[in-house]
């Protein structure tokens, strides 16, 4: 045997990162065991190996629920106000897959914002479906992109009445919310279903302070990333659904195909144990986090050059209001970017924030979360205001060129040959890959894009700012995936 095979390197990755003990403000939401329940602690311990079996008769089938599965699923959906709670263990990613292949037949059209997570382009390459994107608004201010307004859900409904469904993301990733109630009641009214992307929400029924969770103001169903927020382990999310407008047999159905017919009795456990903490002591823990949250914010924003939006800024379009326990801070007035300060905690504070973009740093404050961690967050930020830089406070974000014309399905762009041409003479090719600046995170380019002008021009610019391009293979952009002309490139006009 060599050496090196006695390695196990995603193990000694873990310990070596756990042991550098950098405080988390991050998912998952039990911080590394900080908030775990003691069913939790015992399960993930020799106890837990030899609890790890499945597929016993006395364990039930995630497939075809009948036991102890069914009776968890049940309970979830009680505690959450759903008619059905879905267990899925390939996060968020494969409840948003689910949601749609057990909603939308190929060819339907569908309404989604474009910056959408990638897991919904994933959900639309499996579903065959056919996005027409919506613009969400911007907020110059604080750099980032905020909700989709009543509005624009209106004309696109106007121009797009096959649409069968309407797709959001709410709250966004810095937990931002708008009025989903009435976009259901519209999109209802419109013989639409409303689906959300709630992977930031699983924690919003267990406080009043918080937002509405998507079924609670009408969605037909909503993908939840239990995993990220409340205390179940990384990769277990759950589905919920609600109203006559799902077809719960179908969507069980969707839920099945998409997943392993072996699961992980501990991941499946982790839920139900995530459950039963909330039920046991949901609000204390959340309203915990939401004090906590509220008060770092209020000494945040007494530190010279630092901003951490709060509920009364959500009065632009796109905002109403804000899922407080997300602490976006705004370092433009430290003349740093979000990134600069995120190394700067990372490396001499021993914080470890979700992320950073070009003008903010976000923290999550979880229901583990207590007075101890909020005080060393807070520490940490008035040490790093110390470090002013000399640069301005810069500003780049700036109105967005018009979507541009979609000639390719996100399937046939998948399935499509490609090549790869010089950038500046991409104009009238079609996209096979996307293009997207940190600020706002808004694609410019997603597979199945014709290339235009405008665009081309706007990338170019944004890149001469110095702005970070992601997406694209070629990270100067010096050259483009496109579909290879002589296949699909020019029959799709
Ligand atoms: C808005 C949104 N949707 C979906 C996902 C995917 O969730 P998961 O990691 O649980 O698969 C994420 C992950 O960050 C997300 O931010």
């Amino acid at each position: 045997m060599t050496q090196k095979q006695l390695r196990a390197p995603i193990a000694e990755a873990m310990k070596n990162y756990a042991n550098d003990g950098a405080l988390a403000f991050h998912t998952p939401g039990h911080k590394q065991g900080l908030g775990a329940h003691p069913l939790l602690k015992r399960l993930i311990t020799k106890e837990g190996l030899r609890e790890e079996v499945s597929l016993m008769e006395e364990l039930d089938d995630l497939h075809e629920p009948e036991g102890c599965i069914r009776d968890a699923q049940t309970l979830a959906a009680e505690l959450y106000g759903a008619d059905h709670a879905y267990f899925v263990i390939n996060g968020t990613t494969g409840a948003n897959h689910a949601m749609l292949m057990g909603t939308v037949k190929p060819g339907d059209t569908v309404l989604l914002p474009r910056n959408a997570h990638r897991s919904l382009t994933g959900a639309l390459i499996l579903a065959d479906a056919r996005p027409v994107f919506l613009q969400p608004e911007i907020s110059e201010r604080f750099g980032i992109a905020m909700g989709v307004t009543l509005e624009t859900v209106k004309k696109a409904v106007k121009q797009h009445p096959e649409a069968r469904a309407l797709i959001l993301v709410y709250p966004t990733y810095y937990g931002v919310t708008f009025d989903l109630k009435a976009i259901a009641d519209f999109v209802h009214a419109h013989n639409m279903l409303l689906l959300v992307d709630e992977a930031h929400g699983p924690h919003l029924r267990f406080s009043e302070e918080l937002p509405l969770q998507a079924i609670d103001a009408g969605a037909d169903a909503a993908a939840q990333s239990t995993h990220k927020i409340i205390g179940s382990m990384t990769q277990t999310s759950m589905l919920l659904t609600k109203g006559p407008r799902i077809d719960a047999e179908r969507m069980r159905q969707a839920v099945s195909l998409l997943q392993s017919t072996s699961p992980n009795q501990l991941l499946l456990a982790s839920l139900d144990i995530a459950r039963l903490q909330m039920a046991e002591d949901g609000e204390r823990l959340v309203g915990r986090a939401v004090r906590l949250a509220e008060e770092l914010r209020g000494k945040i924003n007494a530190i010279p050059g630092l901003y951490c939006f709060g509920r009364r800024d959500m009065t632009t379009p796109g905002a109403s209001g804000l899922d407080v326990t997300k602490l976006t801070v705004n370092v433009q007035g430290l003349g740093m970017s979000g990134r600069e300060a995120e190394h700067i905690l990372r490396y001499e504070e021993y914080i470890e924030c979700e992320l950073s973009d070009a003008y903010n740093v976000l923290f999550i404050i979880s229901y583990a979360d207590t007075e101890r961690e909020a005080e060393k967050l807070l520490t940490a930020l008035r040490h790093l205001a110390v470090h002013r830089r000399n640069g301005s406070a810069f500003h780049v974000t700036r109105a967005l060129p018009p979507v541009p014309r979609q000639v390719l399905t996100p399937r046939e762009a998948f399935f499509d040959d490609v090549e790869r041409v010089p950038f500046d003479a991409s104009d009238g090719r079609i996209a096979a890959e996307q293009v997207m600046f940190y600020p706002p995170g808004i694609p410019l380019l997603v597979p199945g894009d014709r290339i235009d002008t405008v665009t081309l021009a706007y990338i170019r610019e944004q890149q001469q700012l110095g702005l970070k391009v992601t997406g694209p293979e070629d990270p100067q952009l010096r050259t483009i995936k496109v579909i290879r002309e002589n296949t699909k490139g020019v029959r799709h006009e």
